[in-house]
């Protein structure tokens, strides 16, 4: 068959279900057209050596994004946040989570790479850290500089880590638009006098500080630049296949291989049909399907899968554990007695070029936040037992690989350099603050009591503020806030705080409030096939290949063993430049 989406269908505005289309056998299957997917694809066809076929649930849509584009799931009630129930969004489009989200587009810490690098164990030196993500950063994304007009606000930025290739549009875009709010000046000035706050120098440059960001935008024409965009629209390969609206049922296991996938077209589960794969089978179904598609599949907790009456073919106990996800409070304001002046120096008309606002983030460690209560935060984390806040009954692996986390975070408390709190400025004195690096773990199951059926969404329990810890570190964010408007350069401005209010002085009263008022997503989620070691409760190694079974890789942002402290998706599409070597560097072994 030839590329038929392209060529035939999607130039006519018609979406093809039918299966028949596709051909029975690739050498590369990707299950999940998103952000991870396409990109793997794209680089996996790209030679014209390799067949690729990627299947995504969602429709390739005529313009893009479209309501009604995300899965409908309910989280489990958070018992930390008083039992409430959150919708859980996650894209479900080709495209996936890049083709609906906020496109806000920032790194994390190089720190947070380098722990990814310690949390491989031991002879896992050089193969996952900030120096080789940063060659897959500059390899995934092309930056679009700010414009001339914009220096006043002294928007820093650096090309040394940043890749610029404009001779070619089929990339992923990070770019500065014109427009620039002067009232978030003040702030910047206030914040730069801060103690232990700096001017990154860049976004990107994995430093802590204030900092610019990007948006994920076309610099040519403002429109999302997604992982459609860059990774299949236009590229029109014979090698390279795409099948939306159909869903992947199970992975077909042979011999301990994975041959393959079991798919239908959506809404037409009676339509089973296989389709193999001669090289790999490649998980993109994103951090709470792919967990799903593995236990459906008989790859994960032994009992889960008893219970569910699952046949085991792998016993693999970190799948669906070690769930992560920012957290954050949608409002902490205050009013000013008399507003800021904007300084005349920054009262200029930039033309608006269309790509959005630039906005101004701060990213800052815990000394920064509590300089007065981050040593003991960090005792008082370090010397917890390693199960006592999580799940009960959690595999023992699982909890020596968290015992790990937690040896490495508990350090991270003391450093400057490993942030805490991340948080944008609008321009008024009102603030959501996220919680960055939470030490809260969730879980992603499915459930024993539905049938082992792939329409039955999984059990997400975020699980957030299960660790005191992660409440006490958001106590201290509103603290610092406070301090910040109240206190020191905005003093001036006479301050009164409007949420939480009068009434939350001592840290049981805000810890209250907290509970009362987290979200425990900020849609990025995180870390449920974790790449540590099995022994530690991981579920892909180095090479992204699932233990225990041959033939089988993941790419998404499941991979990740603890969250960054920044917007998920740049990270997804460096691991997937990543993933996409490591799978050609094994092709023409067996
Ligand atoms: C509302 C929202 C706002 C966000 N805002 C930002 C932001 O501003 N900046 C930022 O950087 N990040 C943001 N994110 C997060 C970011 O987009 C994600 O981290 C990233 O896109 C995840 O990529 P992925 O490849 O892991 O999964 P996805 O991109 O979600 O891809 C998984 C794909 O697999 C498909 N799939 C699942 N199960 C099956 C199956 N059984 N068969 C076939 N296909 C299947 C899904 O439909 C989906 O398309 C946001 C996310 C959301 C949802
Ligand atoms: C494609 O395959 C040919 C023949 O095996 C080989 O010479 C060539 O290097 C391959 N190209 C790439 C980009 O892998
Ligand atoms: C979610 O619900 C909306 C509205 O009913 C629907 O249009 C959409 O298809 C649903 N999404 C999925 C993935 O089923
Ligand atoms: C949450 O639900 C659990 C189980 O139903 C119950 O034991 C607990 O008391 C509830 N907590 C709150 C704050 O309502
Ligand atoms: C830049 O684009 C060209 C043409 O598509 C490609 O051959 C080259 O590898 C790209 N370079 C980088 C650094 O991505
Ligand atoms: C990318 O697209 C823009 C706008 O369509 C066009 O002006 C530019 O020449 C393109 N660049 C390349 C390298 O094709
Ligand atoms: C900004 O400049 C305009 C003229 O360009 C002037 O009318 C206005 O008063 C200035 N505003 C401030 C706050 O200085
Ligand atoms: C971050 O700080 C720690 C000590 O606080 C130090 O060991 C580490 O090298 C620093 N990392 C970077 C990238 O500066
Ligand atoms: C702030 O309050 C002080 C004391 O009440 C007052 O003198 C000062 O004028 C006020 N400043 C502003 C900017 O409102």
């Amino acid at each position: 068959m030839r590329n038929w989406c392209s060529v035939l269908t999607c130039l006519a505005g018609l979406l093809p279900t039918s299966i028949q289309a596709a051909k029975d056998t690739y050498d590369y299957v990707i299950i999940g057209g998103g952000t991870a997917g396409l990109t793997v694809g794209d680089r996996l066809s790209e030679s014209g050596n390799y067949t690729v076929l990627v299947i995504e649930y969602g429709y390739l849509e005529p313009d893009g994004q479209r309501p009604g584009t995300v899965y409908n799931i309910t989280s489990a009630p958070v018992s930390g946040l008083g039992n409430r129930t959150f919708p859980v969004v996650v894209g479900c489009v080709v495209g996936g989570g890049s083709a609906v989200n906020g496109r806000v587009f920032q790194r994390g810490t190089t720190e947070d790479y380098d722990i990814w690098g310690e949390l491989g164990g031991e002879g896992a030196r050089g193969g996952w850290n900030w120096a080789d993500m940063l060659r897959y950063f500059k390899k995934a994304i092309q930056l679009t500089p700010p414009k001339p007009e914009t220096a006043p606000f002294d928007l820093r930025y650096d090309t040394k880590y940043w890749g610029r290739n404009f001779t070619t549009n089929h990339t992923i875009f990070a770019t500065f638009g014109n427009v620039i709010s002067p009232k978030i000046y003040p702030f910047y000035e206030a914040a730069k006098k801060v103690p232990g706050i700096n001017v990154s120098p860049d976004g990107g440059s994995g430093q802590v500080g204030l900092q610019y960001y990007q948006a994920s935008s076309n610099p040519y024409t403002g429109e999302r630049s997604y992982s459609r965009t860059g990774h299949w629209d236009g590229l029109n390969r014979a090698n390279y296949d795409l099948l939306p609206a159909t869903r992947v049922n199970k992975i077909v296991i042979d011999r301990n291989r994975a041959a393959g996938v079991q798919v239908y077209p959506r809404g037409e589960p009676q339509k089973k049909t296989i389709i193999r794969a001669r090289k790999e089978v490649v998980l993109a179904a994103g951090t709470l399907h792919t967990p799903q598609i593995l236990q459906l599949s008989g790859i994960g907790p032994a009992d889960l899968l008893r219970r569910t009456g699952i046949p085991v073919k792998v016993d693999l106990p970190g799948v669906g554990y070690n769930f992560q996800d920012h957290t954050f409070i949608p409002e902490v304001s205050f009013r000013w007695s008399t507003s800021p002046p904007i300084p005349a120096h920054l009262n200029i008309s930039v033309i608006d070029d269309g790509l959005g606002r630039t906005a101004l983030g701060l990213s800052i460690g815990l000394s920064v936040i509590a300089p007065s209560s981050f040593s003991r935060i960090a005792s008082r984390y370090e010397s917890q037992s390693p199960a006592a806040y999580l799940p009960k009954g959690t595999h023992p692996t699982i909890i020596r690989g968290y015992r790990q986390q937690q040896r490495i975070y508990a350090r991270e408390m003391r450093a400057k350099n490993f942030s805490f709190l991340r948080a944008t400025f609008s321009g008024d004195p009102s603030f959501v603050p996220i919680v960055i690096h939470p030490v809260s773990r969730g879980t992603v199951l499915i459930d024993p009591a539905a049938s082992a059926d792939i329409e039955v969404e999984p059990i997400v329990d975020y699980r957030a503020a299960s660790n005191p810890i992660d409440v006490g570190v958001a106590v201290e964010q509103i603290k610092f806030l406070r301090r910040f408007i109240t206190g020191g350069e905005l003093s001036r401005y006479n301050a009164t705080e409007v949420v939480p209010g009068p009434g939350y002085e001592t840290d049981e009263a805000l810890a209250r409030w907290v509970r009362a008022n987290t979200i425990p997503s900020v849609y990025h989620p995180v870390g449920t096939a974790a790449k540590m070691p099995r022994e530690w409760g991981g579920v892909v190694g180095e090479d992204l290949l699932v233990y225990g079974v041959k033939g089988l890789s993941v790419v998404d942002a499941s991979i990740m063993p603890t969250i960054v402290a920044g917007t998920t998706s740049m990270t997804v599409y460096a691991i997937a430049e990543k993933a996409a070597d490591l799978i050609k560097g094994r092709a023409g072994r067996k």
